[in-house]
């Protein structure tokens, strides 16, 4: 199909768009996060291992999936893997390619505009004098839509509403003069960002400000590599979801934006650039600021009970009140910069996350680029409507475990069979290393065709059966002596089946806790609806996949008659 070829304006706004893409609220939020509740120190070896045998080769096939398909018209997964074997059965699996970035793009906008809230309460001095204790309530009321408890009425409906159309208008002006502009400016300003955050983090003095602990404590908690976790298949777990979310793989956003890479260009040093921009950012400013600010003032033991039940609302819940401790002007500071680091970060991410879509509108049913950026924002709203109306139901935390999470994997599974082993490596080895501005090490020949399908197996089994208190030792024993596995309640197939909220609820009704009951009654229907809703937008999906296939068909026909 001949469309108008759309395609990057300069290398480096290529290259910041793609960083853009890969350096998100993942790089700030959730690694923190992810290293403090896998044990800090014991966290990086396997994520390291992960980022060099997984991420770094699945960029390469990423990327130069997407400009070979690019090449031939298509921009948007399910046509881009149809072009690379001529069994009908990929392009619907391509279609994770497009669901994963509008699933995940309906919740990530949420926490985006959170940070929008953040950045203008931090302004208006909302945060002034609250204990930490009163920040996280603060936190709860919102998600909460306590309705104007805030001075706006129903605001975090406003800024996400507001924050959603952002992205539209921006992604409406197109690729180099919109999403290339947004990246080129951006992104210098939030390492700027980053960078005073991280110094003011590590230079933090126990005994100043009211901090009890210097900003090297929580440094020495993350970096102190602990060797006893490396056989912990969970850590490995985490370690793995954190590369595949933080370097955006697995999703179908990196070939999209491959896919407008000229045909005789280079890609293999331009994935390296991108990747190791996000490793930079995630482990030297990711790392340096959430982390040593909230240890030096609340302590190790305080920060890692908090993880367990803030996950990505660790920084809304915390750091406003942090800052106060750096008096009027700095703190104010502090809280715009961190926030609007975060709406940066946030923004290059979830403006990735519309070209699949939009790709896909315009090359198969010649949307212009206006109309389908705003069939997009649409799309978005209505997906992510249920998950800020139901947020302490859980439809939030769905989302993401479903589609953030388990789709990542399996599509990367998906791809690197197609690419090394029915497209064939050696193929597929000539894609990586054509145009290549630097030398392809050969050890990653052996790693793509085994070591990374492979590890992609052992994750995905991990994952769908991780035993009762990730003891894989115990629940072997368990089942030799007949007792059958012990699942734990955050695996897959536990998941599948409710089992986490089956315990509470039997919790509850031995407490005879009628609200509780009522409560969890409820979570249990709108998490099901919800994965039947996500299930029927990938029906959905295929079924345009469907149509397009037909109507290229046809068009071909009408050619050779004509
Ligand atoms: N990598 C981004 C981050 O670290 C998240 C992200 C970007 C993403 N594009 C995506 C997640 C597409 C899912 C789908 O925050």
């Amino acid at each position: 199909m001949t469309t108008k070829q759309d395609s990057w304006g300069t290398r480096v706004g290529l290259i910041l768009a793609m960083a853009g893409n890969a350096v998100g609220l993942g790089n700030f939020l959730r690694f923190p996060v992810q290293a403090v509740q896998n044990g800090g120190g014991a966290f990086i070896i396997p994520y390291l291992v992960c980022f060099l045998l997984m991420g770094i080769p699945l960029l390469w096939i990423e990327w130069s999936m997407g400009r070979f398909g690019g090449s031939r018209g298509h921009h948007s997964t399910p046509f881009i893997l149809d072009s690379f074997d001529k069994r009908r059965f990929w392009k619907y699996l391509g279609v994770f390619g497009i669901f994963t970035n509008i699933v995940v793009a309906a919740y990530y906008c949420y926490i985006e505009s959170w940070t929008m809230s953040w950045v203008y309460h931090t302004v208006a001095g909302t945060f002034d004098g609250k204990t930490q204790t009163e920040v996280a309530a603060f936190f709860g009321k919102y998600v909460d839509l306590d309705k104007s408890f805030t001075g706006i009425p129903y605001e975090p409906i406003v800024f996400y509403i507001l924050c959603l159309a952002l992205n539209t208008y921006i992604l409406s002006r197109g690729l180099s003069g919109g999403i290339e502009r947004v990246a080129k400016l951006v992104m210098p300003m939030l390492v700027a960002f980053g960078i005073f955050l991280a110094f003011k983090g590590i230079t933090l003095q126990a005994g100043q400000e009211g901090a009890l602990f210097s900003g090297t404590l929580g440094l020495n908690f993350l970096w102190e590599p602990q060797f006893d976790s490396l056989g912990n298949l969970n850590v490995w777990l985490a370690a793995a979801g954190q590369i595949f979310f933080t370097l955006s793989v697995g999703m179908g956003t990196v070939h999209c934006y491959a896919a407008y890479v000229k045909k005789k260009d280079d890609i293999a040093l331009n994935a390296m650039t991108a990747g190791w921009t996000n490793e930079f950012v995630e482990v030297l400013l990711g790392a340096s600021i959430l982390i040593p600010i909230s240890v030096g003032y609340l302590g190790i033991d305080k920060v890692i009970e908090l993880t367990k039940s803030g996950g990505l609302g660790l920084g809304f819940k915390t750091m406003p009140y942090l800052f106060e401790q750096w008096g009027d002007v700095i703190g104010t500071m502090a809280g715009v910069a961190f926030f609007g680091l975060l709406f940066f970060a946030g923004i290059t991410s979830s403006l990735a996350m519309g070209s699949p879509w939009i790709a896909f509108m315009k090359d198969e049913f010649r949307f212009s680029e206006k109309s389908a950026s705003w069939t997009f924002g649409l799309v978005v709203l209505a997906l992510g409507l249920p998950t800020v109306f139901l947020f302490n139901y859980g439809v939030f935390d769905e989302y993401d475990y479903w589609v953030g999470t388990v789709a990542l994997v399996v599509f990367a599974l998906t791809e690197i069979i197609l690419f090394s082993w029915v497209f064939g490596l050696n193929k597929g080895w000539k894609e990586i290393t054509s145009g290549a501005d630097i030398k392809v090490p050969l050890i990653y020949r052996p790693i793509i065709q085994w070591v990374t399908p492979i590890m992609l197996i052992i994750v995905f089994v991990g994952s769908l059966i991780t035993p009762e208190g990730g003891d894989w030792t115990a629940s072997f024993q368990s089942m030799m002596h007949g007792d059958g596995w012990i699942l734990s309640d955050g695996s897959i197939l536990a998941k599948l089946q409710n089992q986490d909220i089956y315990h509470s609820l039997q919790a509850a009704i031995a407490a005879g806790d009628e609200e509780k009951i009522s409560f969890l009654n409820d979570k249990k229907l709108y998490v099901n609806g919800s994965r039947i809703f996500l299930t029927i937008v990938y029906g959905l999906i295929c079924l345009m996949v469907y149509k397009a296939y037909k109507n290229r068909k046809n068009k071909k026909t009408e050619e050779v008659e004509a």
